[in-house]
């Protein structure tokens, strides 16, 4: 074999060693992602613009000319108003559901609603407010997680900052090639966090046909857990991987330790979609909080923001009682590939090393020879 397969585009344009992408909430785990060769790609959406700025400023001082990112949640479709109004269309029958489930299952008021995810009423007005601060800042990638970040464009040429866009649908893929975003992560349904329904081996490899010819290129996203998934994208034709639920159980993790036992332990049938949390589907790991939603009589939760105005103070409660059985965090099918908690650099190294052994086996020579 003439070259080396884990050398791709991404390297090239990005300036990373390793086509290896990982999404977290943790700038430690950013920091040390990048500076192990891959790129870190922070979730900056539940930060205030100022604590954004912090983290930014952070992780800029840590990894240095390295390339990283962050991440908004900038959903495309979700019910718009001022927050009364909003208040408004959420029916007593659901308000009702979620004061029962406080006072069944003896859980709290919140002291604070400090904090909260982020996706609430003034959700499109904050990104905005994120994505400047991303932008003064001169962030090498901003990536949006929901809807397409094709209006972010303009903006984000002409100070240097590269646009990505998460999709879970050959069609909105195509939007974006045609909006000229630089690079597409195809995420599937095996993945954590939002979800779609089309399966990571099906969605890659028509994502990459769509993008053939442009200058966008692909990362290959949900399930992505080993070496030999590395391997597997690169051969789909996708340009490297973007990874979530592997970084969960790292040491640099701010994941709280009951729950990066839990991810050690989980089986992939353990990461479930609800969307009881936010209004639009999240593969998380189950809990009560899953649960309750999908007994019978539970109402169907509200779209997006409404659902999260619903249950913000019900889960900022759980979390301030530290009820274990009620927390969860989003996780993908990829928790079978979590066996123990480790550093985030060993993570990259490891699959590194098996997705080389991949192909040394598949071509039978050691690879870059
Ligand atoms: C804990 C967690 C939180 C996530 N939050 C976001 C987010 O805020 N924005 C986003 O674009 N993707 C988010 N995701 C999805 C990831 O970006 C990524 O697409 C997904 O984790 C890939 O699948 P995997 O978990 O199987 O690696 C989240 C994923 C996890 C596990």
């Amino acid at each position: 074999m003439h070259g080396n397969p884990l050398h791709t585009r991404l390297c090239d344009e990005y300036g990373c060693e390793v086509p290896i992408v990982a999404f977290a909430h943790t700038r430690d785990v950013i920091a040390a992602v990048t500076n192990a060769g891959g790129i870190g790609i922070f979730g900056g959406t539940g930060l205030a613009p100022d604590n954004l700025r912090t983290e930014i400023q952070w992780i800029k001082e840590k990894v240095g000319d390295r390339p990283f990112g962050v991440d908004l949640l900038v959903p495309a479709s979700f019910v718009e108003g001022n927050r009364e109004d909003l208040e408004a269309m959420i029916p007593q029958g659901h308000r009702d559901f979620v004061a029962k489930l406080m006072t069944d299952n003896k859980i709290p008021q919140p002291k604070s609603l400090r904090g909260e995810a982020g996706l609430d009423a003034n959700l499109l007005r904050r990104a905005r407010e994120q994505l400047d601060v991303i932008l003064d800042e001169r962030v090498p990638i901003f990536a949006s997680g929901l809807g397409s970040p094709a209006f972010a464009i303009e903006a984000a040429h002409a100070v240097g900052t590269k646009v990505w866009g998460l999709v879970g649908l050959p069609r909105q893929a195509r939007r974006q090639v045609e909006a000229d975003v630089d690079l597409i992560v195809a995420q599937g349904y095996d993945s954590g966090g939002h979800s779609g329904t089309i399966g990571t081996f099906t969605l890659v490899p028509e994502v990459v046909k769509l993008a053939k010819g442009s200058k966008t290129l692909v990362l290959a996203a949900g399930g992505v857990s080993s070496g030999a998934h590395l391997a597997a994208a690169l051969a789909m034709g996708a340009d490297g991987i973007w990874t979530g639920t592997i970084w969960l159980a790292t040491h640099e993790s701010q994941t709280e330790m009951f729950l990066k036992q839990r991810l050690v332990e989980a089986q992939a049938e353990d990461a479930v979609q609800s969307r009881a949390t936010s209004g639009k589907p999240i593969r998380q790991l189950r809990s009560n909080w899953s649960e309750v939603w999908k007994q019978p009589g539970a109402p169907e939760p509200l779209q997006m923001p409404l659902q999260g105005m619903l249950v913000g103070p019900i889960q900022t409660g759980i979390r301030e009682a530290k009820m274990e059985d009620w927390m969860t965090t989003p996780a993908g099918q990829s928790v079978v590939g979590i066996h123990s908690i480790r550093p985030a650099a060993e993570v990259v190294y490891d699959l590194v090393e098996e997705a080389q052994e991949m192909f040394d086996q598949l071509t039978g020579e050691p690879v870059g020879t």
